[in-house]
């Protein structure tokens, strides 16, 4: 018998009000994804045309897609594995729709690998400002105590593993209550330190070429790999096309609105990136840097503000501790990912598995911890380990699992089921979500890949 979404429970509970959940999926999407891989790939693939592709995948793909995720999750009430099996089951009689959870359960494991390593060096930056080593810091002082932390193995690889301990802590408890709670005090701090330093950036920076640079599209700087890089980032920064938004559905109450959750999330993702990419890039111009400079570009420009600001070792701390906690709250969620699915296929208990995971997961981040210093040179299919976990994540699984997402919501499902979890009263906005869902996102996925690929 198909029972509406309204009427099925979660067995773990519900979030207490919808605020609650759109602070819980807003912290799980800001993350190093807005702060420190946006200016990043941003300035990689020539500003404008990438920004305004980026813009067009957020909005166009991303937020239909969070909206498939979110209903699946909700109507599914289990966890994505699950969900998906469950779904397809009764959706289709065809259970393998289960290897779309499967395939996010090994993203998360991937993604976290290298997440935690730049989380490290966030969390490695909180002790360099507290010291008081970046007062007055030039452009030059900044690189240099940039590459003296990721090309020095044994110390960057002692702060991934701090950040994977503070990670397997959490989940091993499993509270991400109090976390939520911290997100709605930590998360409008972070936002209004970056105020602060967009104020330096707009009076001591080169904000004029800085907006020129990210909001003046010149096509003939953006590669097919860039179109592509633009997507996979859509997937990356928003959180979805792996089931972790299918995770947080299942405990949505079932009177929310999908639809106005789903953007508040988005236009929050997105501004953040913004303001992000607005602090750092009249830095980068006023001080005569490289855009295409890569993950080091936050690291090299922000404590070049803080040098300058009065109060800046303070502010400084507080900033890169706020950046650690933004990460921090991703962690928890890549890493409940695998846990959740491991503890529910083996019945080993919560805290074994959340060591266990968490020692495999450490373990394979040394890699990217590596691919700084000794094995530099060590090329994989898309460069060093590091950049290969990076891409094969964002640009190929996140994609096809949204992809797949789309493609099950939208042909899959049945219009009663979806309009049953999507509000009648926006019977309009029901319509372009479903052509969306049907079309518009899997089409683009699509092309986009061909495209990389040399086919379209
Ligand atoms: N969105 C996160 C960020 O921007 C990274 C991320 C990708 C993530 N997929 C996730 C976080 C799944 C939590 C769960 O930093």
């Amino acid at each position: 018998m198909v029972s509406s979404g309204a009427q099925r429970r979660s067995l773990h509970g519900q979030w207490s009000s919808r605020l609650t959940f759109i602070l819980a999926l807003s912290g799980s999407a800001v993350g190093l994804g807005n702060i420190w891989k946006f200016p990043y790939i941003a300035g990689v693939n020539g500003g404008g045309a990438f920004v305004l592709v980026y813009l067009i995948c957020v909005f166009g793909i991303g937020l239909p897609i969070m909206i498939s995720e979110i209903l699946i999750g909700r109507r599914g009430r289990r966890n994505p594995v699950s969900t998906m099996s469950f779904l397809g089951e009764e959706e289709t009689g065809n259970k393998h729709w289960r290897i779309v959870g499967l395939l996010g359960v090994v993203a998360s494991f991937l993604i976290l690998s290298y997440y935690s390593v730049v989380a490290g060096w966030a969390l490695a930056y909180v002790f360099e400002a507290g010291s008081g080593t970046l007062v007055g810091i030039d452009a030059e002082g900044a690189s240099h105590k940039f590459d003296g932390l990721t090309g020095n193995w044994f110390i960057s690889g002692l702060w991934h593993s701090l950040f994977i301990i503070l990670t397997v802590f959490v989940v091993a408890r499993g509270v991400e209550h109090g976390l939520e709670k911290a997100v709605r005090i930590l998360m409008p701090a972070l936002v209004f330190l970056l105020f602060i330093l967009l104020g330096y950036s707009m009076i001591e920076g080169n904000f004029s070429e800085a907006l020129i640079f990210l909001f003046a599209p010149k096509f003939s700087d953006l590669s097919s790999e860039g179109i592509l890089s633009a997507l996979g980032h859509a997937f990356f920064t928003l959180s979805i096309g792996m089931g972790a938004v299918m995770a947080y559905g299942a405990y949505l109450s079932s009177e929310a609105s999908i639809i106005k959750t789903s953007i508040a999330v988005v236009m929050m993702d997105t501004a953040i990136a913004i303001l992000a990419g607005l602090v750092i890039f009249p830095i980068v111009f006023a001080h005569g840097l490289d855009p295409a400079e890569g993950p080091g570009l936050i690291f090299q420009t922000i404590p070049i503000a803080f040098g300058q600001l009065p109060g800046g070792r303070i502010i400084a701390t507080v900033f890169f501790l706020l950046l650690t906690f933004a990460a921090w709250t991703s962690g928890i969620a890549l890493m409940e990912s695998p846990v959740a699915w491991l503890m529910e296929t083996t019945g080993l208990e919560r805290r074994k598995t959340a060591i266990f995971v968490g020692i495999a997961i450490w373990m394979l981040g040394l890699l990217s911890v590596l691919s700084f210093n000794e094995l530099s040179d060590f090329e994989l299919l898309w460069g060093t380990f590091f950049d290969s976990f990076d891409y094969l994540t964002a640009n190929i699984m996140l994609p096809l699992g949204g992809f797949a997402i789309a493609i099950f919501s939208g042909w899959f499902m049945s219009a009663n089921s979806t309009s049953d979890e999507i509000d009648a009263s926006v019977d309009g906005v029901y319509h372009m979500w479903r052509i969306s869902a049907r079309f518009i996102a899997p089409v683009a996925v699509l092309l986009i890949f061909l495209n990389a690929i040399g086919i379209v």
